[in-house]
C-alpha cells in the first residue's frame, strides 16, 4: 500500500521533473542546464526530496524549495556552491559534477533553515520575458478588427512585482525586428521558432496600469527583492533581466492593490477608464485556480458590458503532463499537446470580449516558461 508520504513523494517528484524539462529540454540554450539540475536534485536527493514533500501541494513544493535554497546560498555564499549560481552581470558559471553533493550536503546540514524559508514564504516568481509574449499576443489583435491607435488599460493579474505592468518601458528584438526603446534598461530578445511571431507596428500606448494580486510585492523592500531574486531560476538571462526590470519597476511605481482575479476582477476593471481598450493579462496565474474559480472568472467578463481582451500564457490544466484544457477555454491545438506533455511550457491565448458578451479567441502559440522562445503556430 502506498502511504500518504510516499504519495507525497512521487507527486512532488513528478512535478520537478516536469519542471526541470520544461525549463531545461534537450534544445534549450546550455544556460538553463543548472536550473534543470537544481530540479532533478529536487526529485531524486532524499535530503531534498523529504523537504519537499513536506510543503503543502498547493505551495508548489519543489518551486518553492528552490526558491528557499537560492535565497540560503545567496545569503550565506557557501563554497563551493554559491560558484555555482549566476548573479546579475556574472554570465553562466560552468556547471559540473561537483554541483550534487555540494547542494545535497547544504541541504543536509540546513534541512530546517529551508523548512523555515519554506513556511514563511510563498514561491512567486516575477519573469519579465513573458512581457514578449503579451506583445505578440497584442501584434496579433490590434489591427485585427481592433483599432490600434486606441489606447489601453493594461490589468496584470497575479502582478507579483508589477514587472509585467511596464511592458511599453521594455525593447524587444524578434529576430531582426525590433521595438520599443532604444535606451530601454532592458531588451527581450526570445528565440523565435515556428512562425514569426508578430509585434505590433508601433509600441501601444497604455492609458492606465493597474497591478493585481493577492500578495502585491513591493520592491522597495530589500528583502522582497532578495526573496523573489531567489525566485527567479539561476539561468544568467533570467537573473539579469530581473535585475533590470526591477529597477524600471521602482523608477516607476504602479497601482498595485492587493485582491483576488476572481472575487474582485469587476470591481477591479470599473477602476479602468472606459475610452480605452481593457487588456486583462494573466501570465502563470490562472494554472493555480479551481476549476470553478477559473468557470466563475470567464462567466464575468461576459458579464462586464465591455470590449475586453483577456491575453493568458498559461500552462495547459491540469499542471502536468496530463493537462489538457486551456485555461481559456479554447480549442487546444494538438501540438500544444504534445509540448505540454514534454515538459511545462506556456500556452499562449486571446480571448476578445464585446460589450454584448460575445466572444472570440485562439491558441496562439507556446513559450518557454522562462522566456527563452516563442513558438508561433
Ligand atoms: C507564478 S506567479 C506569476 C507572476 C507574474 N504574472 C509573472 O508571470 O511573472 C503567480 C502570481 O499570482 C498571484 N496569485 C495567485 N493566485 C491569485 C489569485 N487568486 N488572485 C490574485 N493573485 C494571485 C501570486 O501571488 C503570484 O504573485
Amino acid at each position: 500500500m502506498t502511504t500518504p508520504e510516499a504519495a507525497d513523494r512521487a507527486h512532488v517528484r513528478e512535478q520537478a521533473l516536469g519542471i526541470a524539462a520544461g525549463w531545461s529540454p534537450p534544445d534549450a540554450p546550455p544556460t538553463w542546464e543548472l536550473t534543470a539540475e537544481l530540479f532533478r536534485a529536487i526529485a531524486t536527493e532524499p535530503e531534498l526530496l523529504g523537504i519537499a514533500a513536506g510543503i503543502p501541494a498547493d505551495r508548489l513544493p519543489p518551486l518553492l524549495l528552490s526558491a528557499a535554497v537560492r535565497y540560503l546560498v545567496a545569503r550565506r555564499s557557501p563554497h563551493p556552491l554559491a560558484g555555482y549560481f549566476p548573479t546579475p552581470g556574472s554570465g553562466q558559471p560552468r556547471l559540473d559534477e561537483g554541483f550534487r553533493p555540494a547542494l545535497v550536503a547544504f541541504a543536509r546540514e540546513h534541512a530546517s533553515e529551508l523548512t523555515q524559508l519554506c513556511a514563511e514564504h510563498r514561491y512567486q516568481m516575477n519573469e519579465v520575458a513573458r512581457s514578449a509574449d503579451v506583445l505578440a499576443v497584442l501584434g496579433a489583435v490590434l489591427g485585427a478588427g481592433v483599432d490600434p491607435e486606441r489606447p489601453l488599460a493594461l490589468v496584470d493579474l497575479g502582478t507579483g512585482a508589477g514587472l509585467g505592468l511596464h511592458l511599453d518601458r521594455y525593447r524587444y528584438r524578434f529576430g531582426d525586428r525590433t521595438l520599443g526603446d532604444p535606451d530601454a534598461a532592458l531588451t527581450i530578445t526570445p528565440e523565435l521558432r515556428g512562425r514569426p511571431a508578430p509585434l505590433p507596428a508601433r509600441m501601444p500606448t497604455i492609458a492606465a496600469r493597474l497591478g493585481v494580486d493577492v500578495e502585491p510585492l513591493d520592491l522597495g523592500d530589500h528583502r522582497v527583492r532578495e526573496w523573489l531574486a531567489a525566485c527567479i531560476p539561476p539561468e544568467t538571462t533570467a537573473v539579469d533581466r530581473f535585475a533590470a526590470a526591477s529597477e524600471v519597476a521602482r523608477a516607476h511605481p504602479a497601482d498595485l492593490v492587493r485582491a483576488e482575479v476572481v472575487d474582485d476582477v469587476v470591481g477591479l476593471c470599473a477602476r479602468m477608464p472606459e475610452d480605452a481598450l481593457l487588456v486583462l493579462v494573466d501570465t502563470y496565474v490562472h494554472v493555480f485556480l479551481t476549476d470553478e474559480q477559473r468557470a466563475r472568472f470567464r462567466r464575468q467578463l461576459s458579464e462586464l458590458g465591455r470590449d475586453l481582451v483577456w491575453i493568458s500564457v498559461d500552462p495547459l490544466v491540469p499542471l502536468g503532463p496530463e493537462g489538457t484544457e486551456s485555461v481559456q477555454y479554447l480549442p487546444v491545438p494538438p501540438r500544444a499537446l504534445e509540448a505540454s506533455r514534454a515538459g511545462v511550457t506556456g500556452v499562449v491565448g486571446q480571448l476578445s470580449v464585446s460589450r454584448d458578451g460575445t466572444a472570440e479567441g485562439e491558441v496562439l502559440g507556446l513559450a518557454h516558461p522562462g522566456g527563452a522562445w516563442i513558438e508561433w503556430l
